[in-house]
């Protein structure tokens, strides 16, 4: 199937240090990628390079052929590039239904009415109920988020992008401190995204890489040292050298 996110010779160094080490990748709709390597090794920087939030020194990113390097964060999410972020950007005293419905109103730019009683808008409030519902959290939709467990905070993130429509979707280590018993509710959420969507997950838990990854691409010191199957990915001496060398140890022992 041809790419609908392509990556070619991304380079991004900070003060002469360099994070982003001549990165090229490109995924299919429905890839399902898990983007791993060490702490430090650049995998939130290729995020925020790709996603418009940080400008890279040289490289191309293109979505469905288009290039848009040039274009701002909004214009690639209103071109299908969402992501969510590794640290929970939610705002304490608003509702799971207000978050969603301001990611409706945005995605199809209206938030003129962003401060309007969106809550009185039957379809936006349909949509964002439906969200709501698949991803578990119905019934705290007029909660504060301050009030609801972090794991529940996570889904709501995962339900705002979804709310965008992505065609690819960028998730920045989406069980992250999360409590073990709660992660269950978020690989589900995973399992559920819609088999079209080209999903790029950053993820430390290895167990979770093997149990959602078709395809694994590792990152050391910025460079992409491996991009292939999970079965060869632990089997990789220079991956095993950089970062999984204890994991794939205890997996062959066990
Ligand atoms: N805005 C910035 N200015 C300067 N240095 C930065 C900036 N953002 C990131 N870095 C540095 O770039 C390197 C890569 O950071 P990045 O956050 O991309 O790593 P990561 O792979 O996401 O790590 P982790 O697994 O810990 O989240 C680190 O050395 C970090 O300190
Ligand atoms: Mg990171």
């Amino acid at each position: 199937m041809s790419a609908v996110f392509d990556v070619f010779n991304l380079n991004k160094a900070f003060s002469g240090l360099t994070v982003t080490n001549d990165v090229s990748l490109s995924m299919a709709p429905g890839d399902r990628v898990a983007l791993i390597g060490p702490n430090g090794a650049g995998k939130t920087t290729f995020v925020n390079l790709v996603t418009g939030n940080l400008r890279p020194d040289s490289g191309e990113v293109r979505l469905n052929g288009e290039t848009v390097t040039k274009i701002d964060a909004i214009g690639r999410v209103r071109r299908g590039l969402v992501r969510s972020f590794q640290v929970t950007r939610l705002f304490q005293e608003m509702t799971p239904a207000e978050h969603v419905a301001l990611a409706i109103l945005q995605r199809d730019g209206r938030t003129g009415k962003m401060f309007g009683n969106f809550l009185s808008m039957p379809d936006v409030m349909d949509e964002a109920s439906v969200l709501l519902t698949k991803l578990g959290l119905i019934d705290l939709m007029h909660r504060k988020v301050s009030e609801i467990a972090y794991g529940q905070q996570r889904l709501l993130e995962i339900a705002m992008a979804l709310a965008l429509k992505p065609k690819v979707l960028l998730l920045d280590e989406p069980a992250a401190g999360v409590p073990q018993s709660d992660t269950g509710r978020i690989e589900q959420a995973l399992a559920d995204l819609p088999a079209d969507l080209a999903v790029l997950m950053i993820e430390h838990d290895m167990d979770l890489v093997f149990r959602f990854a078709k395809r694994v691409i590792v990152l050391a010191a910025g460079t992409i040292i491996f991009d292939g199957s999970p079965a060869d990915v632990t089997k990789d001496a220079a991956v095993r050298e950089a970062y999984l060398g204890s994991y794939a140890n205890a997996s062959h022992a066990a």
